[in-house]
Formats: structure tokens, C-alpha cells, sequence
């Protein structure tokens, strides 16, 4: 099914089943241990032997000799495999360094061999013993130092402009200037990246932790140089994900390495204290900021500039996406700039460049508002724009972001917030911010096949993911709605190479587009069904497990009776989204409190509203948003990979140094959705709200501080010693 014109009424508008708070299908599964994990119980052929990853110990350079010897002949060990002895290697689209060492290292922590053994304990005790000798080369880790040889980049990266940015900005009356840092940020995600491998001859099954099926199939492949065919890729419950888990990683590498090494199947679980160098992580930015207004308020110039770094052959962290298109302002420019750094390979991690990029731009916002002697939530419901405002011909496809920062702030008591430093409640500084919350809406090709049997069961198969996120529970949701059938006839199948490709879980795409596809299916199941039962033509009506024509009526399983019927299709998206810019919007609001004498703070109060589309199941979608909002609460208070720049890697590569949010951290959350429904985006009329959640959080909480304190912090994460 293309998707190319705006949707009109179609069976999802009824909402009985979709739009409803729907508790998680897979919940009991996963509260009770049952839901199979990567590294747990699956249909593997074989009783699983260990691997253990050894991940380089320098950052650059080559590998001069590799002694495996001793290992070898360890207690327990069935296999070694280092670049030496994996055969020919290629690389996924989707890396952009290698998976496995050898004989150049491109990072920190980069695999450089797999030790197989018959326990975890054998295996991690036989590769201490692998001698390496590195000739280690200098290499580049230091984001300020590298910034000024730092280049644009092209295509969706170029610099953009519009009017005479300099010019308004030097003849504006109030003027700011302004830098801000945001740290390298890891995804800290629960499960680590895991896989069990499985070799049958020359073929390949894989059960791993992966958030894009597809990708990653043809990557393994790729990278094995063997045909995708013989692949097989299943991820049917993911422990979180974050955009970590978006490519194929080593475990998955080194798992089937090992077990075509071995020849026995073997797991993999990346070790906690190399998940932080290797694997990616979300690079570091320094961002500047400049806007001018006139004293009325209006922005007549913004310009937005970020620096960050990778590794050669890399990506920016596009951290000026939301300044294109957030606010009003004749005259604007953005530039990204991309250094060559030697540190772990960076890339997506939740709301990639609209969280970092908000982070800065929504502080400045706060400080403008405040040169201007304006109210904040005044400020920007002032310069708000209905168009793009690089494309003034083009409209969003609809775009509430002044309703949700004047609902939030009714919400929220937001009349009650008083000046810098006013506030005290005890020993504590207590302050209000505010923050603009913005991320464009993707959509992706996306494929499912749905069954209807005998019984009346629909059975939906797709290889979409569910990363924590409550994929099951609305594809469920759509499938019922579609076909007139409760929750409980439907089962859902997912995270299966051998099922229609998915649009898969990132860029907070997955839901809208995964049900979409699923949309596209049950309407050729129900025009299947329609025939079977000679109904047609007319319009069909599913409801309460029956199909009505006119005034013919049959209960739907009876045009399974001799045999089940299939029904596969894909939504593919047009160019709607390029007519109409995509985008959803919210305001978060915090209140924050932070000790006159230790500087501890503690956020006290958090408000998220959010307009994003017709919401899926809200129970789901509020799971998301607080999920977000307590990581925007480590990413403005916490959260930070320590680089150490001689050695170039991340020294606080395990969860005890890198700091998280945990429950105490967080008080009370509220999220509101704004009732929309978006006609322009697909059928389903959704958008994502995901990443969203994430998205000026961290300024929000940096506001609120400095509304405590009277402190402006510029550079995350806002530890005590910043303002003490
Ligand atoms: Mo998201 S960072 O695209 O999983």
C-alpha cells in the first residue's frame, strides 16, 4: 500500500481498541523471567559453549603479535579465533569500524579475539592469558583540541541559510552569544549486546538483541561475506536498546566466529566493562548559539553551530536539526562541523542531535528570555512558526507547540515562579524551567503478514521489534481494531528474519510505521475474507468477530473453515513528508531544588506535554515519556563518559562510574498528550513520541537550577562543581 495522499476515515478512526490504556501483552512474560532474552533458552540446536570478547588495550595502532598458545591449551577452551584464523572478513553498511581487530586497531576496547569454552569462568580465565604486543600510534581524543580542523560535511549535513544572518544579528538590540557542551553519553542499557550463534552446515542462526532486524541480517552477512539467505536473525525480546543496539555489534560477530570455530553453538554477552568503548556512544558536541531579537521579543537572527567528532569515515551528531525548524526568524544559519577522532565508533543514541541539540539551544532560549525581561513560556510562544522556516512554502503537517507549553504551564503553576535565586524552602534553592520539546517524525517501509484460522485467530508476523517500547501491544491493538476481534484473539509474532521486513525499532519511527504496515496487511486479509465468504461488493464492517456486508453477516472464522488465509503487504510512504514537514512537539517543566551548602540537586516536580499524533495506548506512550524524562534528568545531572585523553577511552566503562537516574532520583511524572490525530503521516494517523520524551528535558532541569541558584551552568553534565 503507497501511502501518498492524506488519510481519510478508515476502521482505526473507531478507537475501541486502539487509543485505549492497554496494560503489555508481553508483560506477565517478562515480569515472570519467561520471555526469552538473547543469552537465555531458545530452540538452539546444541548445548551452548561461551565466549568471552578481548577488547584491545590500545586505542590506535597495530597489532604486532598475538599469542594464543596458552590459551589454547587452557582447561575447558574449544576455540580461539583472532583475526588470524576468522577468515576473510567484510564490514557492514551500517559500522564504520571494523567488528573484530587486526592488524590495525581503530579503537579502544575494538574485539581482538573470542576465546570458546565450556563455561563463562574458563573462558574469561583463558583469554587473560592471550599475549598481544600492540605498536600503539598517537591518535586524536580531544574534542576542543580537534575542533578547529574539524570540516562540514554534505547533503543533509551542509550548512544552511537563510536572509543576512550576520547582518541581523549585529543590528539586533539584544543580542546572545553563547557556548555549551554536551559530554560523549553512553546507552547504559540493561541487557548488554548478546547473541547466541548456531551454524547447520552453512547456515547461520543468530538469536540476538537487535533493534533492526533487516539491517543487521544483510550486515552479518556482509560481514561473513556469505549469502543473506543462509542467514537467520531472531530478536524477540530486547532489554533495552536506546539506538546501541541499532547495528550489528561484535557479540553477534564473535558468537558466530566462534561457533564456526568451535562447532558447537555459542553465546556471547559483551562484558559490562566493554560496553562503553565497544560499543557506540553518542559523541560529544560543543554548540554555539547566537540570536538576536528586537526588544519586542521577535528573533530576527539564529544561528546555531555544533562541533563533534568520529572516527574516520564517521557521522556528525546533528545537534542543529530542531534549530531549523522550531522557531520563527527571517534571518538564520546552521553549520555542523565533523572532527577525526580516535575515540570508540559514536553514533545514535536516543533522539540523536535533537537531544543534545536542545539541550543548548533551549538554555539559551531560557537566557534570551531573560535579557529580554520576558516570561520564558512567552518568549517562545511569540516566535512560534506554522511553516518551515527555511521553506516558508511549507506547512507542518500540524503542529501544536504553543498548546503545550500554555497547557504545561497552567498545569504546572507556572504563574507561581519567581526570579533567579528567590525561592528557598529550608537549606534548598527551589526553581522552575521550562523547555521547547522537538523531533521530527520518520517514517519507514514496513512490512507484515497476518493468518486468520479456523478458531478465529489472528496471527500477525512481522520481523518489527519490541525494545521495552510495547510493539506487541499495539500491533495487537491494530490487528483487533482492523478485523473486529478482541485483544485476545490476536497473536503476535516478532523480531524474525524469516517474517516481512519491518520498519524495525529507531528514530522513534517503529510505531507508526510498524502498525501502518500492519494496517496494510489486515486490509487485504479483510478484503480475503470478504471473498471467501462471496460478501462482496459493499462496505465491510468487522465487528464483535463478525464481517457485515450490506445485510449479509458471518462470523470471520468461517472463511478460514478450509484453511487459513494469508494476507502479506507493506506500507511505503510517498512524498507527504516532503510536502509537509513531519515533526512532533511538547514542553517539559521541572521544578528542581539544590542545597545552599552541599549544591546537591534533586529534581522535585517533572510535567511532560506532549503533541504527537494520534497516541497508540496511552499506557504504553506515558511508559515512553517517562522513560525519557528520567533520562533527560541523568543527561542534565549525571551523565557523562570520562575521557581520558592521552590513552583516548572512556574510563568510566561500567555502571557504578557512569552515573544513571535510579528511582529515588525521580519524583512524581505527569504526561499529558495533547488530543491530535495526524491525517498527513499515515493511516494510523500516530507520529512517534519516544525520543521526544527525551528532548529538552535536559534543559529544562539546567532552567530550572538556575532559577534555584541564579547559576547558568553551560557545559553538562550539571555537577555541584560547576556552580559551587
Ligand atoms: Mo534510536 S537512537 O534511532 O534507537
Amino acid at each position: 500500500m503507497k501511502f501518498d495522499t492524506p488519510a481519510g476515515t478508515n476502521p482505526i478512526d473507531r478507537m475501541t481498541v486502539v487509543g485505549k490504556p492497554t496494560p503489555r501483552i508481553d508483560g506477565p512474560l517478562k515480569v515472570s523471567g519467561a520471555a526469552p532474552y538473547a543469552y537465555e533458552h531458545h530452540d538452539v540446536p546444541g548445548k551452548p559453549a561461551y565466549g568471552y570478547v578481548l577488547g584491545a588495550a590500545v586505542a590506535k595502532g597495530t597489532i604486532r603479535s598475538i599469542d594464543t598458545a596458552r590459551a589454547q591449551r587452557a582447561p575447558g577452551v574449544l576455540a580461539v579465533v583472532t583475526y588470524r584464523n576468522a577468515g576473510k572478513l567484510g564490514k557492514g553498511q551500517m559500522n564504520t569500524a571494523k567488528l573484530l581487530a587486526g592488524p590495525d586497531v581503530q579503537h579502544y576496547h575494538q574485539a581482538v579475539a573470542v576465546v570458546v569454552a565450556e563455561t563463562f569462568e574458563q573462558a574469561r580465565s583463558a583469554a587473560a592469558m592471550i599475549d598481544v604486543d600492540y605498536a600503539r600510534t598517537d591518535g586524536a581524543f580531544d574534542l576542543l583540541a580537534a575542533k578547529d580542523g574539524a570540516k562540514e560535511q554534505g547533503g543533509n549535513d551542509a550548512p544552511t541559510a537563510v536572509g543576512d544572518f550576520q547582518g541581523a544579528f549585529a543590528s539586533s538590540p539584544v543580542q546572545l552569544d553563547q557556548n555549551y557542551t554536551t559530554p560523549d553519553q553512553s546507552h547504559a542499557m540493561m541487557e548488554p549486546m548478546a547473541t547466541i550463534a548456531a551454524w547447520e552446515g552453512e547456515k547461520l542462526t543468530v538469536w540476538t538483541s537487535n533493534q533492526m532486524v533487516n539491517w543487521s541480517l544483510k550486515d552479518l552477512a556482509a560481514t561473513l561475506q556469505m549469502p543473506v539467505e543462509n542467514v537467520r536473525l531472531i530478536s524477540p525480546y530486547i532489554g533495552g536498546g536506546f539506538g546501541g543496539k541499532l547495528f550489528l555489534r561484535s557479540d553477534a560477530l564473535m558468537a558466530s566466529l566462534g561457533a564456526r570455530a568451535a562447532k558447537r553453538p555459542v553465546k556471547v554477552a559483551l562484558q559490562r566493562p566493554l560496553m562503553a568503548n565497544n560499543a557506540t556512544h553518542r559523541p560529544s558536541t560543543i554548540q554555539r548559539i547566537r540570536l538576536g531579537c528586537g526588544r519586542d521579543g521577535k528573533i530576527a537572527a539564529i544561528g546555531h553551530e555544533s562541533w563533534s567528532g568520529d572516527l574516520e569515515g564517521g557521522g556528525l551528531e546533528v545537534a542543529v536539526q530542531q534549530t531549523k525548524l522550531l522557531y520563527a526568524g527571517a534571518n538564520r544559519m546552521t553549520a555542523m562541523r565533523l572532527a577525526v577522532l580516535d575515540l570508540p565508533e559514536g553514533n545514535a543514541m536516543r533522539a540523536p542531535g535533537e537531544a543534545p541539540g536542545l539541550m543548548a539551544l533551549e538554555i539559551a532560549m531560557d537566557e534570551m528570555a531573560e535579557k529580554l525581561g520576558m516570561d520564558p513560556v512567552a518568549f517562545r510562544v511569540l516566535n512560534d512558526t506554522q511553516v518551515d522556516p527555511e521553506k516558508p512554502d511549507r506547512a507542518f503537517s500540524q503542529r501544536n507547540l504553543v498548546r503545550c507549553l500554555q497547557d504545561g504551564a497552567t498545569r504546572f503553576g507556572w504563574s507561581r515562579r519567581k526570579g533567579p535565586g528567590q525561592v528557598r524552602d529550608g537549606r534548598w534553592l527551589v526553581g522552575m524551567g521550562v523547555a521547547a520539546a522537538f523531533r521530527n517524525n520518520l517514517n519507514m517501509k514496513s512490512g507484515a503478514r497476518v493468518r486468520l484460522d479456523g478458531q478465529g485467530t489472528v496471527t500477525v508476523e512481522t520481523d518489527m521489534t519490541d525494545i521495552g517500547t510495547g510493539t506487541y501491544t499495539i500491533m495487537a491493538q491494530t490487528a483487533a481494531e482492523m478485523l473486529g476481534v478482541p485483544l485476545a484473539k490476536v497473536v503476535v509474532k516478532l523480531g524474525d528474519s524469516s517474517f516481512p521486513v519491518s520498519a524495525g525499532s529507531g528514530g522513534q519511527w517503529g510505531a507508526n510505521s510498524s502498525t501502518a504496515g500492519l494496517y496494510a496487511a489486515c486490509v487485504k486479509l479483510r478484503e480475503a475474507i470478504v471473498e471467501k465468504l462471496g460478501f462482496g461488493p459493499g462496505e465491510a464492517v468487522f465487528e464483535g468477530g463478525q464481517v457485515h456486508v450490506g445485510n449479509r453477516s458471518a462470523d470471520i472464522a468461517r472463511a478460514a473453515k478450509s484453511g487459513e488465509i494469508v494476507a502479506e503487504d507493506s506500507i511505503e510512504f510517498g512524498d507527504l513528508d516532503k510536502k509537509f514537514q513531519q515533526s512532533t512537539f511538547g514542553a517539559h517543566f521541572v521544578e528542581a531544588a539544590v542545597d545552599r551548602y552541599t549544591g546537591e540537586a534533586r529534581v522535585r516536580r517533572m510535567l511532560a506535554v506532549c503533541a504527537a499524533g494520534r497516541i497508540l495506548n496511552p499506557t504504553a506512550a506515558r511508559s515512553q515519556v517517562i522513560g525519557a524524562m528520567t533520562m533527560g534528568v541523568g543527561g542534565a545531572l549525571m551523565e557523562e563518559l570520562a575521557v581520558d585523553k592521552r590513552f583516548g577511552f572512556f574510563v568510566n566503562h561500567d555502571l557504578a562510574g557512569y552515573e544513571v537516574p535510579v528511582h529515588a532520583d525521580i519524583p512524581h511524572q505527569e504526561v499529558i498528550f495533547i488530543d491530535e490525530a495526524d491525517d498527513k503521516v499515515s493511516p494510523m494517523k500516530a507520529k512517534g513520541v519516544g525520543e521526544l520524551g527525551l528532548c529538552g528535558v535536559g534543559a529544562a532541569v539546567a532552567n530550572a537550577v538556575y532559577n534555584a541558584t541564579g547559576v547558568r551552568v553551560r557545559d553538562y553534565p550539571i555537577t555541584l562543581d560547576k556552580y559551587l
